[in-house]
């Protein structure tokens, strides 16, 4: 039986260890076809989705993890360097130390921590990936666009017990991906999603995050009155203060 809307929302989480077995092509192509439905702002559909599987995968796996291996520094297409500050510093802390925790690596063990990153880069043994792509004339609108395709597609991944995991690193070489793949400049890399069954024995995927209270990132507001004043609106970073 599927799953509700609201089972998969709660079950989803990202998983950072995967079985070989592939996905089969018909849910592959049952799910991406779905996904078509995902929203978007006069419904312009700005995302260019490629789907890696088999030898295609592998290979740019290990054309990235040399690069980072060989300390080639990262060139993404959009800035991925920001600083995070208050609240949002807290919370990225809190989700590396839940990740971290799990997989047993200390805070200063360095080496460790370069290996679990580059973890990433081979798509953390995944059978699929999905790099999903911005064509240069667009910008943040645009983007949002490809944020709601990528969760509507996560979503319809975990409905059918296939697991995910959004990677933002998967931008860090859009050079050697574009070359892997054919594609002109024109093609600007955002992100990739990393996909199959879960191998529940990695220890990566027993990190479990939490999320902020309700009260904390949503205000109500009705005649005149709101949940809290809206000058708190930037409690996050005055937190920090
Ligand atoms: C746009 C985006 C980029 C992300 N990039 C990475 C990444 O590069 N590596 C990684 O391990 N997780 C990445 N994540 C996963 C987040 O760390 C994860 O969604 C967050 O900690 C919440 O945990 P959950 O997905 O298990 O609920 C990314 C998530 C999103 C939405």
């Amino acid at each position: 039986m599927m799953m509700t809307i609201d089972d998969a929302v709660a079950k989803r989480r990202s998983v950072r260890g995967y079985l070989p077995d592939e996905v089969p092509q018909d849910i592959l192509r049952e799910v991406l076809g779905l996904a078509q439905q995902a929203p978007s702002n006069c419904n312009i559909q700005p995302w260019i989705t490629h789907v890696l599987s088999g030898p295609s995968l592998r290979g740019l796996g290990r054309k990235m993890v040399a690069a980072a291996q060989a300390e080639i520094p990262p060139d993404p297409d959009f800035a991925a360097d920001r600083k995070f500050e208050g609240v949002y510093r807290a919370r990225q802390i809190d989700a590396a130390m839940q990740l971290y925790g799990a997989m047993g690596i200390k805070r200063h063990d360095r080496p460790r921590r370069d290996w679990a990153y580059r973890r990433n880069l081979d798509f953390f043994g995944g059978p699929h990936a999905a790099l999903i792509f911005l064509h240069h004339t667009f910008e943040e609108r645009e983007a949002v666009d490809l944020g709601i395709y990528a969760q509507t597609l996560m979503l319809l991944l975990t409905s059918r017990g296939i697991s995910s995991c959004a990677q933002g690193a998967l931008g860090l070489y859009p050079g050697i991906v574009r070359d892997h793949l054919g594609l002109p400049d024109t093609h600007r890399l955002i992100f990739g999603i990393s996909f199959g069954y879960e191998d529940a024995a990695v220890d990566a995927n027993r990190a479990r995050v939490g999320r902020a209270g309700l009260d904390e990132t949503v205000i109500f507001h009705r005649d005149g009155y709101s949940t809290r004043p809206t000058t708190e609106c930037d409690q996050g970073l005055r937190r920090s203060e």
